[in-house]
């Protein structure tokens, strides 16, 4: 497999100085600011050393003062087979955000690590791979809606990258994003946490997903933002999560890397959340690949 690569935001301007959601609370984090700054980039940096560890390279975009959310670079945009969708979001703290992921893409562009920019249609709201979870094993695209992102992304989705799209409502405000709740792991199993979707997203996971391939999180696991992994071969890069997660992933042959990242929980986000897989291929894009291998 060659290296995965990720898009990440050093967090040299996160903070937590507005609640859009019900992890964040500004004066909380006002009141231990110094000691928090400081933590967050010593998590950051560590989050980075794991994910080099496993052979991965990482690009970066600029952090910019005044756009604290921006070191979350799951947000930033969908990428598949070298195509970027850039996301919209929700709220006006974050829309700050898009004009700098969009430049971030534009140079990558430029130097040839991405093939084409394109934007949603107009009045569409898709906060990136936060709601947007590719699945390598079904080659589809796992959606969340009903708490940031429209139902209506998954129209330009497959009509983007040309794949099948699943929608799932999200229920839970802690659990704003998909992939704070669902993760994809390297030998088709899903990660997820049932307590944050509606009964039928669940039917829609549970039909797609064959028992043995689900690995439920509890609520406390889900908590902890277990979910909210980065899974690179055999290993699942994540903040923390019980032993009982751990050998439920270890029994099918996985290793937890917790990599604890306190200070960005205070803001609802862990592992994925921090970073953005950008050499991701649908079918096509593998089967080329294994036949020049
Ligand atoms: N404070 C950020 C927000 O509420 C956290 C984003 C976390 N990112 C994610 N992909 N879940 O938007």
């Amino acid at each position: 497999m060659a290296n995965p690569r990720f898009l990440m935001c050093r967090p040299e301007h996160f903070a937590v100085d507005y609640a859009i959601n019900p992890w964040m609370d500004p004066a909380g984090w006002a009141r231990e600011s110094t000691t928090l700054v400081g933590s967050a980039r010593r998590e950051w940096s560590a989050l980075r050393r794991a994910l080099t560890r496993l052979g991965a390279k990482v690009d970066l975009v600029p952090a910019v003062a005044g756009l604290p959310d921006l070191v979350f670079t799951a947000n930033s945009a969908v990428v598949l087979d070298r195509k970027v969708l850039l996301a919209r979001f929700r709220h006006g703290e974050r829309r700050g955000e898009e004009p700098h992921f969009d430049a971030a893409f534009r140079a990558l562009q430029a130097r040839g690590s991405v093939d084409s920019v394109e934007r949603l249609p107009d009045g569409i709201v898709l906060e990136g791979a936060g709601d947007c979870v590719w699945d390598d094993t079904r080659r589809l695209f796992w959606m969340g809606y009903g708490q940031r992102s429209d139902r209506a992304a998954s129209e330009p989705v497959r009509d983007t990258f040309g794949t099948e799209t699943v929608p799932l409502e999200l229920v839970d405000p802690r659990f704003y994003h998909l992939d704070t709740a669902l993760c994809t792991l390297t030998r088709g199993e899903v990660m997820f946490a049932p307590a944050a979707f509606t009964p039928q997203a669940l039917g829609m996971i549970e039909e797609r997903v064959a028992p043995s391939e689900r690995i439920e999180v509890d609520t406390e696991d889900a908590c902890r933002l277990a979910a909210n992994a980065v899974c690179v071969g055999d290993s699942l890069v994540m903040s923390g999560c019980s032993d009982r997660l751990k050998g439920a992933l270890a029994e099918r042959g996985y290793r937890a890397v917790a990599t604890p990242l306190p200070s960005f929980l205070r803001s609802g986000g862990a592992a994925f959340c921090l970073t953005l897989r950008l050499d991701r291929r649908s079918g096509a894009g593998t089967a080329v690949a294994s036949a020049v291998a």
